[in-house]
């Protein structure tokens, strides 16, 4: 099961992998979600250790950790923002040669890529970027295998648009890997918050040898045109300033996905896609500060494009668990 361009490496961004080999991941978690429905799953990482180093908060990534190890035999620690030194007492580079003794691999979640990159050189172990301020790595993978399920398209026809804070994270690496993976990948956003320049130009030159078609535009109505899949995400990412909310919802409330946004796709068979977490309720305290600040609680996405049948972010968020199981198997294995 584990593959030579994996096995013993770090996963850092995507950029530092081929778009055959994050592939490869993707139908490797095909195949592990496949086993595990039938109930045949085979274990494969038995006594391996992983440290989850989160500074950060999470739900579906650490569980997606947490329950991958589990279901194949490896166990986790997990060390939450305020659960160790990293950082504050001890440099990243001693905590990473101490976790190198103990642990097999590493997840990290935090801020600068730096610090992730510095983990993976000091614990020579492989470690994974659970989500850093520049890239969601681990998300694109879940992200691709999503769309490849809920498309009747061949993967470079598969066609999406991510709509809103064009600079995070998340959209950066939706970018790359769909530049990668040959893909129809749309960036809808205000200029102000468009990927950098070095982004959009490493996009472009994966585009030239992978056949994507890649357009950055700040129109709804062009960037949405006959697309697919349509992704959105917070307008604030975690450790941005909440004073800068104000000025992102003044921004970002035209790129709001609801029906009318919707519309502009022309097609019945869109679909709604979020890395989640998402704010579109009150059921939230975030929601209600929101609510009683701006007078909504829909920011992102609307109540009725998050629960309609075209949203399948309950199906992207349970493929967390098996790109990351894939990841696991096939660095580890
Ligand atoms: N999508 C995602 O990374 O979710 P968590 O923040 O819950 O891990
Ligand atoms: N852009 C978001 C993604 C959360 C999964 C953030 O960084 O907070």
């Amino acid at each position: 099961m584990s593959n030579e361009a994996w096995r013993g490496k770090s996963y850092l961004a995507e950029k530092d992998y081929t778009g055959r080999s994050l592939l490869d991941i993707i139908e490797l978690a095909q195949s592990l979600r496949q086993e595990r429905a039938d109930g045949l799953e085979e274990q494969r990482l038995i006594g391996k250790k992983i440290a989850l180093v989160f500074e950060k908060a999470s739900t579906r990534t650490r569980c997606a950790f947490e329950v991958a190890a589990f279901e194949q035999g490896a166990s986790t620690t997990y060390l939450g923002p305020a659960g160790s030194h990293l950082g504050k007492e001890e440099s990243v580079k001693d905590s990473a040669r101490v976790l190198g003794r103990m642990y097999d691999a590493i997840a990290y979640r935090g801020f600068a890529q730096r610090t992730v990159e510095e983990l993976s050189l000091y614990s020579q172990r492989p470690v994974f970027n659970a989500l850093t301020d520049e890239w969601h790595p681990t998300q694109s993978l879940a992200d691709v295998m999503t769309m490849m399920s809920h498309s009747t398209s061949s993967l470079s026809q598969i066609s999406f648009v991510f709509v809103g804070d064009g600079r995070n994270n998340v959209a950066r690496s939706l970018l790359i890997t769909g530049a990668m993976l040959g893909m129809d990948v749309r960036i809808c956003a205000p200029k102000e918050l468009w990927p950098d320049a070095v982004t959009i130009s490493l996009a472009n030159d994966f585009a030239i040898e992978s056949g994507a078609r890649i357009k950055v535009d700040h129109d709804p109505k062009e960037a949405l045109y006959n697309v697919e899949f349509v992704y959105s995400d917070v307008w604030l990412s975690m450790g941005e300033s909440k004073e800068l909310l104000g000025q992102r919802v003044e921004l970002l409330s035209p790129y709001q996905v609801n029906s009318s946004l919707i519309e502009h796709t022309g097609r019945d068979d869109w679909k709604f896609m979020h890395c989640l977490p998402a704010l579109h309720d009150e059921t939230t305290l975030q929601g209600l500060e929101l609510l009683e600040r701006f007078g909504t609680t829909a920011f992102e996405v609307t109540d009725e494009i998050f629960e309609s049948e075209n949203s399948i972010v309950f199906d992207q968020a349970e493929n967390r668990l098996h790109t990351i199981k894939a990841l696991l198997v096939s660095t580890l294995s």
